[in-house]
Formats: C-alpha cells, structure tokens, sequence
C-alpha cells in the first residue's frame, strides 16, 4: 500500500462523519474522483452504480453538462453576493418565487441556506421568534419522531431521533421530544391492523401534547416518509389524524421535505404524496442534485407575518448567514427545476417507479427478507432472522451493514444500510432506467444470497 496514496493520505488527515473513529484508522476510504450517469468511479477506474444518489441528493446523476454550465455562467457574472441587509441577487430572487409558486403553502416566503441542517436550524430559531412576536413565549416545545433524521448540528440532532446520534453528545436538548416512529413491522402490537396502529400513533401524540401542555407545544417536525431512519411509510389514516391532532392543539406541521423532495416519492413532494398540509418545508439535496450546497426553508406567509411583527416588537432580525442565497447555489437550482420539466423527470419517474417496485417486491419473496417498502423511487428492503414470525437480528444493524458491503466490494454496487432493524435503502438517480434498475437488483439479489449463504454456514439462520 502506497503512503502517498489518496487513500492513505485521507486516512492520516481527513475526519469523515459517520464512522467508527478508530476503525477509520485501518478502513482506507474509496476515493471517488469521477461519475456519469448513475456511475460514479473510484481511483482505479472501477465502475460503481450508485444507488443511493450519494447522500439521497444527486437526482439528475452525475456529469449533467447544463449544470456545469449554469454554474459556470453565474461564477463568470457574478460568482458571491448575498442575502442579507438590503441587498439581493437574481438568482435568489427567481429561485425564491419559483419555489413559492411549486410549494402548497399560500403566499408563501424562502430562506436560503446550504444545507438541510442549517435549513431545520434555523426553522427551530424561527419558530421560536415567531411565537415570542405573538405573545406566546412559553409554546416552545418541538415534537418530532424516533428515527426521524433532521439535521446534526446541535438543534436538529436534537430533533433527529436516532440514539446513536444522541449518545455521547449530551443531546437532545431540553425541550426536544420524540414520539413513536410509524414503522408497522417493528411497532404494531400483536394482531393490531395498519388502520389501528396508525390511528394508537395519533392518539399518543394528542396524549404526548396534552401532557406537555398544550400552551407548550410549537411544531410537530417529520419527514413525510422517513428517509435515513429506514424508509418508514406511514399506514393511512396516519397523516389525516396526526394533523386533527396538530389543528386541536394548534402545533404547526413543519414537512421536512429534504430527502422527499422534488419528485423523489414519485409526486413533486412528499407532502403531496402523503396528503400533508404544512406549514412550512424545508428543501435540500434534490434542488441541486447536489451540484452545489443548497436548502431552502419555505414558511407560511402567517408565519411570515408573525415574524414580521416580532420584529418590530424587538427592533430587528438577528439572524443571517454569509452564504444566504448564494448565486451560484441558486442558478444551478434553477436550470436543476427547468430540467425537471423539460425533460418531464415527473413523468419519467411515473414511468419507471413500476419496475422499481416490481423488483423491491420480488426481494420481499426473498427468505432472509421481513419487509420492503417503497414510493416513486425511495424503497427499502428489511432482512429478519426468521420470516414466518418477523424476528429481528440481534444485534440489528450488522446483516444489513454485511450486505451492503458485500454490494459494494464484489458487485460493485453502492447502496445505504439504514439504523431500521437491517434494512438497506435504495433512492438512485431520478433519471435511472428501467433496465438499469434491474441492473441494481440483479447485483443486489447477489449480495443477499452471497450473505445469506454465509449466515447459514455459521450457523445465525436455518440452513
Ligand atoms: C430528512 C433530512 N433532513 C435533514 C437532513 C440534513 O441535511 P444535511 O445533511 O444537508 O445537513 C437530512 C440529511 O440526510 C435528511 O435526510
């Protein structure tokens, strides 16, 4: 092993998120250094399909030219300017009223920010100064759900309800709450239906608020279908009676749109998708298709107005950030939405979401798998120690996190182990193929036999 290898460099100086540290010290990284299409390749020139549109955002694929180009253009004409005070940039002003138009909030108003945690971030300062300009300092409380991911700065890894990004960071934060993660398999009490469970999740969060308080409550936080926490689909009436709950108590639903978004559920929002009205969302990864780090927080013109009042009250909005609405970010954003509907990507995932699900469903036939989940072009597959009686693995996490691997190094496959029992989640380029998801699952269903293979052998499954 070369000492001056990019590999070997990167593991002497770069700390990567998401690791075991000290496992990192041994683990050489794959260095990715170039992509197209639904491919990226690794320093050697070796192929890989990535699945998992790199962190969920890359939705266009990669070495989209017209991208390249819209930010190169905006780099030549105008490369930074910003937000804040009384300045703006075109950019960010097209962008903001395109978004306005696209979101199903009424009169609705953009922040930008470049990531969907600092977007989430600033949502929870926000919501705070907006109830403080309205004369209710104490509803402050957030209510989001386990497993849910919003974010990993300070606020929204408190509002995140993974335990493991909690551990060790002296988080969540007071204030911060978590109700139960709608995931069917792992939470339905014994012989309770779809409909009855997702109705007993409503019930707890309306017992939840009104053991709080409900003066104390501001928001309820989730993603219309969990995405990092294990593509959790909620059951009907889920939605329908988690917002009667939120309209009784009077708790805005903030829409965590950041993985949902643009047409990853097959509809241009989750929220459409999964028949939510909110009140505000936060919109990241697929804006951009990640060719520059951009989010956008759309709130509620009352929201807005609130705001607006407060600011009066107290003299002046103390929150700013040096890269709001950078131009280049924003261009590209704007040619990513032109794309989508010149080339109808809508309509293309309509076309090609049937054959996804087709394959997702034949892995649920699969002895080592416990469920599949999917919409439009995010799915899951969970794999269970024992498929008649739905047993998980113990520990969880590690079948998952072996067969991702196994993806990876022999097939050439890049997908996600998801922290949901053993589940693996898929979320490729929009812009995929149906021959090249079954080019995905062809890979994949190798990975699994490989594993399970093993799993029999050692003596963890029934040969
Ligand atoms: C639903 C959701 N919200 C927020 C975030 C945080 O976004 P970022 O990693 O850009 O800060 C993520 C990241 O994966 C996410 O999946």
């Amino acid at each position: 092993m070369n000492a001056n290898s990019p590999a070997a460099r990167d593991v002497r100086h770069v700390l990567h998120g998401y690791v075991e540290l000290k496992a990192q010290r041994e683990s050489l990284p794959t260095v990715i250094t170039a992509g197209e299409g639904i491919y990226v390749k690794d320093e050697n020139g070796t192929p890989y399909i990535e699945a998992a549109s790199g962190m969920w955002c890359t939705s266009l694929g990669f070495g989209e030219e017209e991208l390249v180009e819209a930010a190169a253009e905006q780099m030549r004409k105008l490369p930074y300017y910003h937000t804040v005070g009384y300045k703006s940039v075109n950019p960010a002003i097209d962008l903001a009223e395109k978004l306005a138009e696209m979101a199903p909030i009424k009169d609705a108003r953009v922040y930008f920010a470049l990531s969907g945690s600092e977007a989430n971030d600033a949502l929870v300062k926000f919501i705070r100064y907006y109830n403080n300009a309205v004369g209710r300092p104490q509803k402050k409380k957030f209510i989001a759900r386990h497993n849910g991911y919003h974010g990993a700065t300070v606020a929204t890894t408190s509002l995140t309800g993974i335990p493991i990004n909690h551990v060790a960071f002296d988080l969540p934060l007071p204030g911060f709450l978590h109700t139960t993660d709608p995931h069917y398999l792992h939470h339905a009490h014994a012989g309770e239906t779809r409909e009855a469970f997702a109705e007993r999740l409503a019930r707890e969060l309306d017992e939840m608020i009104e053991k709080e308080g409900p003066d104390t409550v501001a928001a309820f936080m989730a993603e219309p279908i969990t995405g990092a926490g294990g593509v959790i689909i909620p059951p009907e009436p889920y939605y329908e009676k988690v917002q009667e709950v939120l309209k009784k108590h009077d708790v805005l639903f903030l829409d965590d749109e950041v993985v949902n978004g643009i047409w990853r559920t097959g509809k241009l929002w989750g929220a459409e998708t999964m028949g939510i009205a909110p009140d505000t969302m936060t919109v990241a990864k697929g804006l951009t298709s990640a060719y520059q780090p951009l989010s956008a927080l759309i709130l509620s013109d009352e929201i807005y107005r609130g705001m607006e009042k407060g600011s009066l009250g107290v003299g002046f909005f103390a929150h700013g950030q040096t890269y709001s609405g950078h131009p280049v970010s924003c261009a590209v954003a704007l040619k990513v939405l032109e794309i989508i509907e010149t080339r109808d990507i809508g309509g293309h995932v309509g076309r090609v979401s049937p054959t996804f699900a087709r394959r997702l469903q034949k892995l649920g036939e699969h002895p080592l798998v416990g469920d599949v989940r999917c919409k439009g072009l995010i799915g899951a597959v969970e794999f269970v120690a024992d498929k008649k009686t739905g047993r998980l693995f113990d520990p969880s996490g590690v079948v998952a996190r072996r067969i991702k691997e196994r993806a990876e190094s022999a097939y050439k496959l890049i997908t996600r182990n998801v922290p949901s029992g053993d589940s693996i989640a898929f979320s490729p380029p929009l812009i995929i193929t149906e021959s090249e998801i079954d080019e995905v699952f062809d890979r994949f269903e190798k990975a699994v036999n490989d594993v399970m293979g093993e799993l029999a052998r050692e003596g963890a499954i029934a040969a």
